[in-house]
């Protein structure tokens, strides 16, 4: 094949979304949405009580009515192996962890006959007193054996009790966040498919490839039976992450049960018992500093709950170990296993409840100490990790917040509280800083060049609205030194091979590293004259040795956030009129879906900041607003003006492409600017969310 054009570069340039025509037309296949001859359905009998055992299930009448082919439960389920995943230990016992727990699944010929049967199981039960309620002073709160994989529980430097004792200046509160569900668009849902002895799953998840593995050691199959497609997915916000949900397993046992094809679709109510949220944190922050507002102790601890079932620990306090210079530092956290749904991932777990106590503390140090809460923040600026002692990659939090500032309009604030009224409001203004981890995950792509002049690139990445793959399009059509209308991106496959999942923010910063390098490869094949043959040239690049022979550097995106709020007098309802962010997020592949992916954070943020809260019921452990009547999250009405800005960060050491990672920093601190905010309208500190009418004044 012989080139006689030259492409454009495409990075950098904004590009629609190449999925976008058949997302709006109806074209693009979502998980339940395929046609399947033969297909059977599943639909979860929940349990009705927080805690106890399941004695008997009247499985003889509900196999008596019509259409019903199956019902699997605690006594003709398939024996699994324990892969440590409570949740996905499906009815391999009598216990029953919380409310909602599956302890059945009817299958049917249709869905309305799978749930006419399901709704109307007669099931009973044995039940123990429950304890469904967070408390930060719970007895049974104690020290979890990790936050997550990668990062310890408490990290401790110097003398923090000597150093507050000792500062000249102390802020000691304590915050609170609420459960919130991530609720995205699209219900989790899983068709599960024998044949020829491998099992296909089509299914909403972010993490093809790692729920395949999952599902094949649960299930005890040989490698590689198990094949996960999901090249469409409705949004996930971190409750499609690994591990599998239990959707994708019940769907697999039912498929093995009956003999055809089974689709298991979850309602929405019943996603919030069996698919994650964010758990509630409480939080105490101490601050010591000199009159100057320099550091000199951070102390943030928080507490958070989980089920009975996994100890799934939110990281909430390692959003303070890089943030601000101080000599002493000491972070930790403890959780209270309660009989409770399993809370997960949900967009920047850890950084978003965690910078609500952190940037909140640091706008009452600027108030104790009379220091504009933005040069606060220059002040206690720092050239390395004050937790690690590493240096950063590249820590452009102060250029955001001075970016920041000027776009917004900062200048010239009066600093005290309570005298912005204007008529029937109170306004007032707040800034709060942002990080997010960037982080690269090794993963495999293969390029390969057509005949056609054509090229195909695989990769089992996932985009769940993000763009994720319009910028995987780009930077391989960049790499191939073609345009990008010459390049396909296949994603969502895991027999494309290992490949991190969607999901803390390292997707496209993950998937880039082995297509850029796979198409480089391919491109200087071709230069060098190899031929293609009728099947493809085909370059393939794994990119764990590279991401291991990494410097070890402290690496971050960084952000800065300002609000503007407006709080009625009367009836305390806070709006926000006005929110600007500015990014440092290294290399911008697509400024356009960059763009809606900041937005669509700051918009997340601004939503938990004023509106998202899980109210649990203590009697029957069950999140009673589980519905989007009930469970408010912002829509057009309620955001104003959103002004979104990057500084250029590109950072060509963390991968070949210079991508850090933007899918969760949005969302990252807009809840502190807009509680710093709400002070500096009314003169009432908020630290509780969300900031409802009754709390706003
Ligand atoms: Mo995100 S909570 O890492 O999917």
């Amino acid at each position: 094949m012989t080139r006689t054009w030259q492409a454009a570069p495409s990075v950098g340039h904004p590009m629609a979304r190449v999925e976008g025509f058949d997302k709006v037309t109806g074209r693009a296949r979502y998980a339940g949405d395929v046609a399947l001859p033969g297909l059977a359905y599943g639909w979860v009998v929940p349990a009705t009580i927080p805690r106890g055992r399941v004695l008997h299930l009247d499985v003889e009448a509900a196999l008596a009515m019509p259409g019903v082919l199956a019902v699997l439960h605690q006594e003709n389920a398939p024996r699994l192996t324990d892969i440590g995943e409570g949740t996905l230990f499906l009815f391999q016992g009598d216990r029953v962890p919380h409310w909602g727990a599956p302890v059945a699944l009817v299958i049917a010929d249709t869905p309305e006959r799978a749930r006419e049967a399901a709704e109307r199981m007669r099931v009973d039960y044995l039940p123990e007193p429950p304890d469904c309620v967070f408390r930060a002073d719970h007895p049974a709160l104690y020290e979890p054996r990790f936050v997550n994989p990668h990062n310890e529980t408490v990290t401790e430097k110097g003398d923090i009790d000597g150093a507050l004792a000792a500062a000249a200046v102390v802020v000691d509160a304590e915050y609170r966040t609420p459960a919130q569900h991530n609720n995205a668009m699209e219900p989790h849902s899983t068709t599960a498919v024998w044949a020829d002895g491998r099992l296909t799953l089509r299914t909403s998840t972010q993490y093809a490839y790692a729920w395949s593995q999952s599902l094949t050691r649960l299930f005890g199959f040989a490698p590689g039976t198990v094949r996960v497609l999901s090249e469409h997915v409705g949004g996930g916000f971190g409750n499609k992450g690994n591990p599998p949900r239990p959707d994708s397993a019940l769907a697999v046992m039912a498929a093995t049960l009956v003999g055809r094809p089974v689709r298991v679709t979850l309602t929405r109510p019943q996603l919030w018992p069996l698919t994650g949220y964010r758990t509630p944190t409480a939080q105490r922050l101490r601050l010591g500093a000199d009159r100057d507002g320099r550091l000199v102790a951070v102390e943030h601890l928080a507490a958070v709950q989980t089920s009975r079932l996994v100890e799934f620990t939110e990281q909430v306090t390692m959003y303070s170990r890089p943030m601000y210079a101080a000599p002493h530092l000491r972070t930790g956290h403890q959780v209270v296993a309660l009989d409770v749904p399993t809370p997960r991932w949900m967009r920047a777990p850890g950084e978003a409840p965690g910078s609500f106590g952190l940037e909140s503390a640091m706008d009452e140090l600027a108030e104790a100490c009379g220091v504009d809460p933005v040069e606060l923040r220059l002040r206690n600026d720092t050239a390395d990790d004050p937790t690690t002692g590493l240096p950063f990659s590249s820590r452009r939090l102060a250029d955001c917040l001075r970016v920041g500032a000027d776009r917004f309009g900062w200048a010239g604030r009066d600093p005290r509280p309570a005298v912005g009224r204007d008529g029937r409001w109170w306004r007032g203004t707040g800034v709060a800083g942002a990080h997010y981890p960037a982080r690269t995950v090794p993963s495999t792509a293969h390029a390969t060049a057509l005949p056609s002049g054509e090229f195909v690139v695989r990769v089992a990445a996932t985009d769940i609205g993000t763009g994720a793959r319009t910028a995987l399009t780009q930077l391989a059509a960049d790499a191939l030194e073609v345009p990008a209308t010459v390049v396909r991106v296949l994603i969502g496959d895991s027999d494309f091979g290992p490949a991190q999942g969607a999901g803390g923010s390292t997707g496209t910063a993950s998937w880039s590293w082995p297509v850029v390098t796979a198409c480089r490869d391919l491109a200087h094949r071709l230069a060098s004259g190899e031929a293609v043959p009728p099947h493809g040239l085909t370059s393939t690049f794994d990119s764990t040795d590279a991401v291991r022979a990494r410097h070890e550097l402290a690496r971050y995106a960084w952000g800065a956030h300002f609000a503007e709020v407006a709080v009625d007098v009367t009836t305390g309802e806070v709006r926000v009129p006005r929110l600007t962010g500015v990014y440092a997020v290294g290399r911008v592949v697509n400024p356009l879906t960059a763009r809606s992916q900041l937005l669509g954070g700051m918009t997340m943020g601004l939503s938990t900041a004023l509106l998202e809260e899980s109210i649990m019921d203590g009697r029957f452990g069950d999140y009673v607003n589980h519905n989007l009547a009930d469970y408010h999250v912002a829509t057009n009405p309620d955001v104003g003006e959103l002004d979104v800005a990057v500084v250029d960060d590109p950072d060509d050491e963390l991968n070949p492409s210079g991508v850090k990672g933007l899918g969760e920093i949005g969302i990252v601190g807009v809840p502190a600017a807009i509680a710093n905010a709400v002070w500096h309208a009314t003169g009432v500190r908020q630290r509780e969310l969300p900031i409802t009418p009754a709390r706003a004044a």
